[in-house]
């Protein structure tokens, strides 16, 4: 399926590591130019080489998307160098363990800073790139969110910031105004995925034969999600074959959750 993507431009916020920078090589590999952003340099050189080994073009930018003045700067950025954007992808967020178990425990700040790592993040990005996506006639906006963006369950203030982006880009995806213009706002819902050096990879560290049994147990495809596998969805939806995809949650999750 030949998905249209060659003269496309696209930003990954995140995107040096895990399900971010699956999607960023992705969509490189499909001739899309990329950029990213993030806060660790070394992060940031690898994926560059990544990038740079496959002939992308690319754009590699230091910046803590927590700070309005830093998104301000990584759109100018891209503005400067390409002059538009095609696709925005939101892949930043998380915050599923932060804070204790025992929410009594948890300061009331948690509440507040997962909500703007996902959700005030996420909506201070599509703000800017609306009117280029307007102006040229074509958009896609990808909002990554979780399982718990779609049900109950996990700490509850990973769960209401993820649920609040589903329902933005279902809210957005009914503005006549803007997806009349060709925009479409979606949202990609992965599972327990496994990345080096993050949450479940440590779980599995602790204890493999006892994490094995419990990914037996717990998961019906008997082992978690890759960032590629997640990727690869996203590619699609950012596509010109995608065009119909609007306003929809997709469920990336080997069948993990609970929704219909
Ligand atoms: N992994 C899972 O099982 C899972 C499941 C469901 C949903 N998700 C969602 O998928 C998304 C990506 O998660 P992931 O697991 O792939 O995370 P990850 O492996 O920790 O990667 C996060 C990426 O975002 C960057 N980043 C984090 N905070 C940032 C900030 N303040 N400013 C700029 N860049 C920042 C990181 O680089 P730096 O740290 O260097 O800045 C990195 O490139 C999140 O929205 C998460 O909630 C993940």
């Amino acid at each position: 399926m030949e998905l249209n993507l060659k003269d496309k431009y696209a930003l990954v916020t995140g995107g040096t590591h895990g399900i971010g920078k699956a999607i960023a090589l992705a969509l490189a590999d499909e001739g899309c130019s990329v950029a990213v952003c993030s806060r660790t340099s070394s992060r940031i050189a690898e994926t560059e080489r990544e990038l740079k080994a496959k002939g992308a073009n690319y754009l590699a930018i230091h910046a803590d998307v927590t700070l309005k003045k830093d998104i301000d700067r990584v759109f100018k950025t891209i503005i400067n160098k390409w002059d538009t954007l095609h696709i925005l992808v939101n892949n930043v967020g998380g915050g599923g363990r932060w804070g204790e178990e025992d929410i009594e425990a948890t300061d009331e700040r948690v509440w507040q800073e997962v909500y703007d790592k996902n959700v005030t993040t996420a909506i201070r990005f599509i703000k800017l790139a609306i009117p280029y996506m307007r102006r040229q006639k074509w958009g896609r906006i990808i909002t990554i969110t979780s399982i718990y963006g779609r049900e109950a369950g996990g700490r509850p203030w990973f769960n209401i910031a993820k649920t609040a982006q589903t329902a933005l880009m279902k809210n957005l995806a009914l503005k006549k105004d803007i997806v009349r213009y060709g925009i479409t706002f979606n949202s990609v819902a992965p599972g327990s995925i496994m990345i080096p050096d993050t949450g479940w990879d440590k779980e599995r560290k602790k204890n493999p034969i006892a994490f094995k049994r419990f990914v037996r147990q717990n998961f019906p495809l008997g082992r978690l999600g890759t960032p590629e596998e997640v990727a690869s969805v996203v590619v699609f939806i950012a596509s010109e074959k995608a065009s119909l995809v609007n306003g929809a949650s997709i469920l990336v999750d080997g069948g993990e959750s609970k929704v219909f």
